[in-house]
Formats: C-alpha cells, structure tokens, sequence
C-alpha cells in the first residue's frame, strides 16, 4: 500500500483498538493507563510516508512537523508514521550526511526524496558578506536582522578589527601612533602570522592582519561560523582555530550548517555539534609560543557545570526570549522563542553576567586590638574560572579602612596588592585574582610572546572560594569592600591611552 494519510475518523475503526491492546500485551503490565495519541485526541492526524534518495530507502531519517517538537524515525525500509495535530503547513526529514528535506503536509503521497551533502570541500567558494547592505543574495543580515544585530556587538565581530587587540598586534596607541608599548609585531615578528587562526579564521593562511580586506575582516563572521561541519583531530590547544575545524563549502549553490534539523529550503543541514562546548573549543583554548594563554575549554572539562550538562551555549547562548522568527517576512516561520539562539554571546552583557557569577561576603569583628574583616570571594553557576578567557583579564579585591573624618587607615595585618595592578592601587589591602605572566627579567605583568610560560594563576575556581583576613586599628569607622573586574592591565592601558572600561562587580559597605 502507498503511505497515506488517515485522518482520525478512519483511522480509529481500523486501528485503535489494535493498537492499545497490542501495547498492554507487550508492556505486560494491565493496571498502566496506555496512551493512544490517536483515540485519546481525536483532532490528531496520522502521516504516514517514506523517505528515500537516489539509491533507494533511507532508515534513520528524523521526521518533524516544521517547528515541532515531536519527531519520529524512518525504520529500516524508510517507511515512518507521525501522529500530529497539523494538516497545513510542512513535515520535514533530515539525515546525516544529507541537506534537510521538506514537503507540504498536504502532499499525497508523503514521499521524500533526500539530496546528499557535497562530498568534499570546495576552496575555491567565496565567503558571504554579514552586512545587509552586501550585493550578494546571501547577505546573512537582509533577512536575519535581530541575529545580525546581536552578532555585530560581540566580540566576534570586531576580533580582527577591534582597537584593543590591533594595538596590541602591531603596537600602535588608541590614537593611532606607532611604536607606543606591547607590540606583538616589533617585538616577536615571526609570531605574526599566529593570530589569524583563530581572530581572522577567513583570511590568507598565516595573514599579517593589517593587510587583510574583504569578508575576512570581519573576523569570526556568520558564513564561517555556520560551513563548520566538524572538529577536527588535532589536540585542542595546539591546533589552533582554523587548522583543527572542518568546512564544507559547496561549489554551487548554498550549504548552512546550524541547530535546526527543520530548515527545508534546500540549502540547511543539521549539525549536533552546534549545541556542544567542542564546537567552541578549537579557538577558545590555546597554547600560543609555549603560554598557555586560552585555557577556557579545559577549565570548562573539569567544571560543575559540565558535570550538570551545561555547555558553552547553554550560558553564551541563551535565548533572550524574545525572537520569535528568525527571518521574519523573509521565509521564516513563528517558532518558539526558547529555541532560538543569542549571538550576542552574553546574556544581557558581560557585566551582567559577572555580577550573577562573583559572590562576596564580608564580616566586621571589633576586639581590643582593632577591627577585624573577614571576606571571602567566590564564584558560582559559571562553566570555567573567573576570569577567563584572554589571559591579561583580572579581578581585585580591594579593602579601604576609613576613620570618622573618611580618612583612609593603615593596613595592621594581611594581604596587599602587588605592583601589576597598577599605581592608584598598588599597596592597598587586597587580593588579585589573575594568570599573571613575568618577563625574563622578572616584570610583571608581560605580554604574552615575551612572558616565561609559568603563570601564576590566582583565578577563581567555582566551589572553592577564597577567603582573607585583614586587620586595621581601632580608630576605624567604616569598611568598603569593592570587587573590581579589568580587561587590561593598567599599566598597558595607560600607555596605550586606552579609555577606562573597569567594571565595579559588587562592592558593600561595613560598620
Ligand atoms: C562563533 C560562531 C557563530 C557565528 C559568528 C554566528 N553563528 Fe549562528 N549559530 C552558531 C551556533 C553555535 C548556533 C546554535 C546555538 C544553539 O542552538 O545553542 C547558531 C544558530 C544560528 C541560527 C539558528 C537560529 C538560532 O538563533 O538559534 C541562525 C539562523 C544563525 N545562527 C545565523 C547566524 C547569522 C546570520 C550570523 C551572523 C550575523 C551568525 N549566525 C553568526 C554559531 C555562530
Ligand atoms: C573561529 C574561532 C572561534 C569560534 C569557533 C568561537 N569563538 Fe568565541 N571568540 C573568538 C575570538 C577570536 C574572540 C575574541 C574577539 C576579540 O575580542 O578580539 C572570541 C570572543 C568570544 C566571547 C566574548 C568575550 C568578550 O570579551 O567579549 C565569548 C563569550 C565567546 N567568544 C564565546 C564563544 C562560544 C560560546 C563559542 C561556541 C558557540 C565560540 N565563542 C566560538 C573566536 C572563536
Ligand atoms: C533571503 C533570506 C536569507 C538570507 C540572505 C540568509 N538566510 Fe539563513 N535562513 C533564512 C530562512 C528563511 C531560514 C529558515 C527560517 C525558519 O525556518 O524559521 C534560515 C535559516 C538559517 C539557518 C538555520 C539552519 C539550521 O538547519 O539550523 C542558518 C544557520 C542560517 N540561516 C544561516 C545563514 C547565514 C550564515 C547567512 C549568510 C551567509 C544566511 N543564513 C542568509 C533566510 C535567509
Ligand atoms: C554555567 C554557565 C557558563 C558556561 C557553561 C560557560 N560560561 Fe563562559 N561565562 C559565564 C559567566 C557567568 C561569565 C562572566 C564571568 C567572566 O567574565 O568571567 C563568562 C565569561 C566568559 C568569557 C569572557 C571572559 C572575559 O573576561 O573576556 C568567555 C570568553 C567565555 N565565558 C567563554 C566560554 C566558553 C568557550 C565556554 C565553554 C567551553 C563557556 N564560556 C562556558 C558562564 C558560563
Ligand atoms: C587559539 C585561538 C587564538 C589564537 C591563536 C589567538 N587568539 Fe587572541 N583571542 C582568542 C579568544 C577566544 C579571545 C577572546 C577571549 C576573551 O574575550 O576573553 C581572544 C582575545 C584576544 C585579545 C583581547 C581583545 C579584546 O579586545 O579584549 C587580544 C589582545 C588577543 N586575543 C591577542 C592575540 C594575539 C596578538 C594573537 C597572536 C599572537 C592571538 N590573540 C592569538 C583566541 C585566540
């Protein structure tokens, strides 16, 4: 018989009963009520079809009503039944290693035919401009208008381009003079063509990044992002970006990989790997000249929160809530905003996030000898150490012990921060949590293509918070206590007359 359609009214004469009591008999146990989608809702349809390409029956295949939840697999003849509520709209297949199919569910028979993937990666395919001002038909931002919004204020739009890290490449100040401070291009030349594996991943190979034009200015973009179909087999950390993620590029027409397995214009696949922290990590760890100055996936291995599940989208990429369609009026359809990813890459923004993640609790004892401040610093619900990420990235602690005329005391006893963070704070009571790099002759702190490749790491580790005493004398009216948060060290801001971008995490007062 062709695969068909039923609806229930037929469908219940045949084969209800059959099948409620064909399920008692193989569960073996009367007392459990069975579920009959079809004679307990009688508005569901039965769709019954196959799914086959070139070469015959596809078994395996997932079945969806387009942006449902409930699916179903193709069984060894290709052959599937779905039971749903919708008799409008569109039932899509997907199997690995083929684009995502689609037909109307109003089609008779329910018979699709799947087209394979490229079987190899074209090199000589030009990458897609994101801006929506682009000529290209494809340009991501003429229909995807609220992901490219969010995609264009990360930091993955600016990675070959941003201020910061171009005048840390060929040491230039915010001003645009020459030669001003860390200068990865006067001061370790041969490692110029390093940084473009993983901040340019489109340009030429081994690229020095002021030359570079076209798409791949614009860093870690959209067209990149989504012709990654694999990791590759290199170890991770030493096969950087690029060089350990496969591509399939097609030589005509289009390929997106993403999330969705729905997706049937022709030109999406499926990929599992895009809801897993392994699709991050070839560019979020790395040892660079011998430093281990990405550690974020490791750190992340070894995390409660992988322990619970959490990869890096669950936290990066947390949906907003609020889009409900992805290309509106542009072919998308209305789906369920949970399901639809943030490529801001921050949930709210990075300030909001480590507000939610650094916690700081503070107590004041009076005794004879003076006042007594315990604190202790902690982080939690954060899938890696805090701060990660780019190793110059800090927290301080800072202690201000104030008398009755706001006048700043003395430390009596504990710790002080030492020289790196800078002279407004160097001395003060406080702690520096950091992955803080010497130079051969012993500065601190030293970029990385000049630093001896021991760190010393004082950053915070979720579970284990950090806890300090400090001690002032008796004439002490008030404690401040403030967590501080730094991209940059200060003394590299300063000479590269970098504006301010120091965040105050948390900060409380004692009496
Ligand atoms: C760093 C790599 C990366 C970049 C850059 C990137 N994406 Fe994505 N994109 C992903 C990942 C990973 C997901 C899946 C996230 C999830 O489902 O948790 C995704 C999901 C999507 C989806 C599915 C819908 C959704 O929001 O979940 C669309 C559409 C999409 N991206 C389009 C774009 C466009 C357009 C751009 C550029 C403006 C872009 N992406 C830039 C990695 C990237
Ligand atoms: C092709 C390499 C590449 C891939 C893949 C990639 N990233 Fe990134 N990511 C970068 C680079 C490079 C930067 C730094 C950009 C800059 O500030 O110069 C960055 C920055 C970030 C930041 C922002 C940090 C900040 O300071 O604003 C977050 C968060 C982030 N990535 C998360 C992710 C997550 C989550 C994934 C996986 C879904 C991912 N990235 C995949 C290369 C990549
Ligand atoms: C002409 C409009 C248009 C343009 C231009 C466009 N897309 Fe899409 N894209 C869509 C529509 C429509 C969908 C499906 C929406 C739905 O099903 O709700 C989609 C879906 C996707 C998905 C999801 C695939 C899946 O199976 O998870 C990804 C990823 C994606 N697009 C990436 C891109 C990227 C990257 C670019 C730029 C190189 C781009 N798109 C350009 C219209 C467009
Ligand atoms: C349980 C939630 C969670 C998971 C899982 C998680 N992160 Fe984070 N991430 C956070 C929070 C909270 C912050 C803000 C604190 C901070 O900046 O250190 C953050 C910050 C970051 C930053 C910014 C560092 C900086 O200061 O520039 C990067 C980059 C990053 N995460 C990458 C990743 C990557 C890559 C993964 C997966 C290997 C990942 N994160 C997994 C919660 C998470
Ligand atoms: C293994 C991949 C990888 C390589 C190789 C790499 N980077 Fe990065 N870089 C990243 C990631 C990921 C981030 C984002 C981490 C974060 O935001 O904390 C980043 C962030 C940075 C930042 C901070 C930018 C900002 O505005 O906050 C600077 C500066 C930087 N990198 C310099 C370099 C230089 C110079 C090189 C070449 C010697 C280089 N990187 C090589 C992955 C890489």
């Amino acid at each position: 018989m062709a695969p068909r359609r039923f609806v229930l009214a037929l469908a219940i004469l045949g084969l209800g009963a059959g099948v409620a009591t064909m399920l008692l008999w193989r569960g073996g146990c009367f007392d459990t009520p069975t579920i009959d989608p079809l004679r307990d809702h009688p508005e569901n349809t039965q769709l019954d079809g196959r799914v086959t390409d070139q070469l015959g029956p596809v078994p395996g295949a997932r079945i969806r009503v387009k942006g449902q939840s409930a699916s179903v697999d193709s069984d060894a003849q290709g052959r599937f039944r779905l039971v749903g509520t919708d008799t409008t709209g569109r039932i899509t297949a997907w199997k690995n290693g083929y684009f995502i199919g689609g037909l109307d569910l109003a089609a008779s028979p329910l018979e699709f035919t799947l087209k394979k993937l490229p079987a190899e990666d074209c090199t000589r395919y030009s990458w897609v401009d994101p801006a929506p001002i682009a000529q290209d038909v494809h340009a991501c931002g003429k229909c995807h208008d609220e992901i490219y919004r969010e995609w264009s204020v990360s930091a993955h739009a600016r990675s070959a381009s941003g201020r910061h890290f171009r005048n840390l490449y060929d040491g230039t100040d915010w001003n645009g003079k020459a030669e001003v401070g860390w200068s990865l291009k006067s001061q370790y030349p041969r490692g110029a063509g390093v940084c473009a594996s993983c901040h340019a991943p489109t340009a030429e190979v081994a690229a020095d990044l002021n030359q570079i034009d076209g798409v791949a200015k614009f860093g870690v973009h959209c067209d990149y992002c989504h012709k990654i179909s694999g990791v590759g087999e290199g170890p991770i950390g030493r096969t950087h970006g690029r060089f350990n993620l496969d591509l399939l590029r097609p030589a005509e027409g289009q390929l997106f990989f993403g999330p969705l397995d729905d997706v049937d214009r022709g030109e999406d696949a499926f990929s599992p790997l895009y809801k897993e922290s392994k699709y991050c990590a070839s560019c979020h760890e790395g040892t660079v000249f011998g430093v281990h100055v990405y550690s974020t996936y490791s750190e992340w291995l070894v995390s409660p929160a992988k322990e619970e599940g959490k990869q890096c989208q669950t936290c990066h990429m947390k949906p907003t809530g609020t889009m409900t369609n992805m290309a509106p009026n542009k072919g998308g359809i209305e789906r369920d905003p949970k399901t639809l990813a943030n490529h801001r890459l921050f949930a709210g923004s990075q300030e909001e996030m480590l507000r939610q993640c650094v916690k700081l609790s503070a107590r004041l004892e009076r005794d004879a000898d003076g006042v007594k401040t315990m604190i202790e610093v902690g982080a939690e619900n954060v899938g890696h150490r805090v701060p990660t990420g780019f190793i110059d990235r800090h927290l301080i602690l800072v202690v201000e012990a104030l008398d009755s005329n706001g006048k700043s005391m003395p430390l009596g006893d504990g710790p002080s921060l030492p020289g790196a963070v800078g002279k407004l704070l160097a001395g003060k009571p406080g702690k520096l949590y950091a992955k803080l790099l010497n130079d051969e002759d012993g500065h601190s702190p030293a970029p990385f293509w000049l630093a001896d490749p021991e760190p010393v790491d004082t950053r915070l580790t979720e579970g284990k918070p950090d806890s300090s005493t400090f001690r002032f004398a008796k004439e002490t009216r008030r404690i401040r206590v403030r967590v501080i948060y730094r991209r940059f060290w200060r003394e590299v801001a300063e000479v590269k007359q970098w504006p301010d971008d120091e965040i105050v995490i948390v900060e409380k007062i004692l009496e």
